[in-house]
């Protein structure tokens, strides 16, 4: 027997009051703390009391709250089988004929010592039996859950001094006759209290009962006075990680001890005691590569650290970025007896931007065709980072030879490559070679001790290829001020075109597109145009002064190139058109006392000044006696009038006009007035004469049958 492991720690009550000579009848000590370090075994001695009745101690009977000890008449508490499960204290009631009294025990287990002996040299206050004496004692009982048969099992003794006879003890409360009915009950003479069933601290930690004395018609003597049941926890439940997944993430090259996640489970055992009292532990880490031991687990706290080197911890050696830890959680403080949940926790080894971009050719090659924009070329570069973060994305930049900001380069966001594409179009003539210095970045910075060295820069040679242009008339448009009487054949002007194609020794041959009036004639091979007819400015293919043509230039090239140029004549007016009179007719009636005849107006197609002011002449007329006069109105407008009614006939009146233009045109033309008889509202102008006579003959009769009848 381990005597050592039972420490009385302190006799804090020692009835010794008044002096050494009076005899104080119970117990000398009425309650004794003792230290429980693992178990009691079979037989061991727990202490020893002093019981004096100060008349002889003969005949007193002891009795044990728990029926697990006993005492001996010699006052020693003795255990009567192991006791493994904490007890937490126990009565003795002592009982002689003479007098009748109660100690406590107090047995602190290994988990409590530490507070309970502060409080060890305390008096607790509430000690029933210092304030007065009690006839009915219930100490708390404790059970461990999950027993097993048979059952009922004696788990405690309700202790009832000054015992009326024939008195019965009774048990009420949650768990005798209430809901969970049954599960305790107490033999009425002997205050044995039993369990009938195997209890579950889980679901019920504790079970608050009643204790009476009644007496045999059922009357309450005693109580009701509490007794408690407490439910010992088993290690009954494994711990449970009840939070998963569990994912942590740790940036690559992170230093050796950072923490990476915390892992926490559940044990739904009692927390005061080692049942739930969990280590945390890593069983095994996938992949096992570079080390199998690249975290540690802190056992108490579950935290996950690293422990692998900064250098080792590098996502783009690793062969893979992600790591699964089973982690075991063990209760009983981890012990080989504990209960173990498991769960997988993921560690993800984050990127740094620890790569620059690096182009996978020193120099690129690029052709284009000159006068076409578009992609030219796709620059490759690789990056060991992730490519979903800033640490792998590429930014282009165009560093040198791109002075006229023809070339753009932009990323292509799926393959990370650098699209070089010309924005302005290229000139073969001009440059048949470029040479662009690129150079690429991540668009996160790199980490401090990391550079983009010379591969982060790349040469692209663009090559432009020559394609056939259009020639070009210099100037477009073409124009020249001709008068519009030149001689048919004259030479009007020479075309100038070029071809682009410089470097290509083309040759040019000319042609007329567009020539409505059919005027014009180029040579082919030097480009002066003649006329081939006579230019009209008043044709009707000529607007405002101008005749527009246009001219083709093609090159020999393979397919022939075409150019168009605008060729314009603006026509300088002479005066080539003779004015006309309007209108050509008219009549008057032979008595009309109104003896004007008509208002001629003139107009003439030519410009100022070979238009108006028009002279309006007669032609002569013979005779003295003249029967017709013309009279300048305006400059446009002259009135004919009779000097005397005339009979009915017909009359050609020969009218000239004249426009100002030098050398002046002018224009002859009859005007045909009709004398007709005008009788009542009756107009009769049919000719007396004979009609086929000409004009001027029957004029002249005319004109003497007024002189002369
Ligand atoms: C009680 O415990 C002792 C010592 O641990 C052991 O030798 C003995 O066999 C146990 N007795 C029973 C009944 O388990
Ligand atoms: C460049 O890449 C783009 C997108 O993939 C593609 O459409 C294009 O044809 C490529 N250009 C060249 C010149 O390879
Ligand atoms: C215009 O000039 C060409 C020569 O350039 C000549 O052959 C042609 O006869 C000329 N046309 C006229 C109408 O004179
Ligand atoms: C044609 O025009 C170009 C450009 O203006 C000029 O260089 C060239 O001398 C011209 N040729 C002739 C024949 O006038
Ligand atoms: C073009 O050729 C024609 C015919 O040979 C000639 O009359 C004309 O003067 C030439 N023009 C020029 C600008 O030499
Ligand atoms: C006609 O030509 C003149 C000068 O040449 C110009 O001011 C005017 O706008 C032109 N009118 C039209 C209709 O083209
Ligand atoms: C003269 O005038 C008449 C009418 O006034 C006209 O029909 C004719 O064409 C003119 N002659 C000329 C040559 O213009
Ligand atoms: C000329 O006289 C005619 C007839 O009286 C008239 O209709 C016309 O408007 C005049 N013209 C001018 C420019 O005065």
């Amino acid at each position: 027997m381990d005597h050592k492991s039972l420490l009385v720690l302190s006799q804090v009550l020692v009835f010794a009051i008044a002096n050494d000579f009076e005899c104080m009848p119970g117990f000398q000590q009425k309650i004794f703390y003792v230290e429980q370090h693992s178990e009691f075994t079979e037989d061991q001695l727990v202490l020893n009391v002093q019981f004096n009745d100060c008349s002889g101690n003969e005949e007193v009977i002891y009795e044990v709250s728990n029926p697990d000890f006993k005492v001996e008449p010699d006052g020693s508490l003795i255990a009567l089988r192991n006791i493994t499960e904490v007890v937490q204290v126990l009565f003795i009631h002592a009982r002689s004929p003479h007098t009748d009294d109660m100690a406590e025990v107090k047995i602190l287990g290994r988990k409590e010592r530490h507070s309970s002996s502060k409080n060890a040299l305390k008096v607790p206050r509430h000690l029933p039996f210092l304030r007065h004496r009690r006839a009915i004692v219930a100490p708390s009982i404790s059970i461990p859950e999950n027993q097993r048969i048979p059952f009922p099992k004696i788990v405690g003794r309700v202790v009832v001094s000054d015992r009326i006879p024939g008195s019965k003890i009774k048990l009420y409360g949650k768990g005798v006759d209430q809901e969970p009915k049954g599960i305790f009950k107490i033999n009425e003479n002997s205050g044995e209290v039993s369990v009938t069933k195997a209890l579950d601290r889980e679901a019920i930690p504790s079970y608050q009962l009643q204790v009476e004395t009644t007496d045999e018609n059922g009357k309450t003597i005693e109580g009701p006075v509490d007794l408690e049941i407490l439910v010992i926890d088993q290690n009954d439940n494994r711990p449970i990680f009840r939070e998963g997944p569990y994912v942590g993430h740790v940036l690559e090259g992170s230093p050796t001890g950072t923490t990476v996640m915390h892992m926490i489970a559940f044990d739904a055992d009692d927390p005061t005691t080692d049942n739930a009292v969990l280590r945390y532990n890593i069983l095994r880490q996938t992949p096992d590569k570079p080390s199998p031991n690249m975290f540690y687990i802190d056992p108490e706290k579950g935290d996950i650290v690293t422990v692998v080197s900064p250098a080792l911890l590098d996502r783009e050696t690793l062969s893979t970025p992600q790591y699964e830890l089973i982690v075991e959680a063990k209760d009983m403080a981890g012990m080989d007896v504990g209960l173990i949940g498991t769960a997988t926790a993921t560690i993800v080894i984050d990127d740094k931007n620890d790569h620059p971009p690096e182009f996978t050719k020193k120099e690129f090659q690029a052709t284009v065709k000159e006068g076409v924009t578009g992609v030219m070329v796709n620059l490759t570069v690789e990056d060991k980072d992730d490519p979903a973060t800033g640490a792998w994305k590429a930014v282009y930049t165009i560093i040198n030879g791109n002075p006229g900001q023809s070339f753009e380069i932009h990323t292509n966001p799926k393959t990370n490559e650098g699209m070089l594409s010309v924005v302005k179009p290229l000139d073969y003539e001009i440059s048949a070679f470029h040479t662009l210095l690129i150079k690429v970045e991540n668009e996160d910075p790199l980490i401090p001790d990391v550079g983009y060295g010379s591969s982060s820069t790349a040469t692209v040679q663009i090559t432009v290829l020559d394609v056939n242009e259009s020639p070009v008339f210099h100037p477009d448009p073409m124009t020249v001020t001709k008068k519009e009487n030149i001689q048919i054949g004259s030479q009007l002007f020479t075309v100038n075109a070029t071809d682009p194609d410089t470097l290509q020794h083309q040759s040019i041959r000319y042609s007329i597109l567009k020539d409505e009036a059919g005027w014009l004639y180029i040579n082919p091979l030097n480009g002066t145009i003649n006329t081939t007819s006579p230019l009209d400015r008043e044709s009707t293919f000529v607007q405002n002064n101008t005749y527009t043509a246009l001219i083709l230039a093609i090159d020999n090239g393979s397919p022939p190139a075409t150019g168009t140029g605008t060729f314009q004549i603006t026509l300088e007016d002479i005066n080539d058109n003779a004015p006309y009179i309007h209108p050509t007719s008219a009549y008057v009636c032979e008595d009309s006392k109104d003896l004007t005849v008509v208002i001629l107006s003139a107009s003439d197609r030519d410009l100022h000044p070979n238009s108006d002011p028009f002279k309006f002449e007669l032609s002569k007329q013979t005779g003295s006696d003249k029967a017709w006069k013309i009279t300048q109105l305006n400059n446009t407008h002259a009135q004919v009038r009779l000097l005397h009614n005339l009979k009915r006939a017909n009359y050609n009146l020969p009218v000239t006009v004249t426009d100002s233009g030098k050398p002046p045109l002018t224009n002859s033309t009859e005007l045909k007035v009709q004398v007709c008889s005008c009788k009542k509202s009756k107009m009769d102008c049919s000719s007396a004469d004979a009609p086929h006579a000409s004009m001027f003959l029957l004029l002249l009769f005319s004109l003497s049958s007024l002189f002369y009848v």
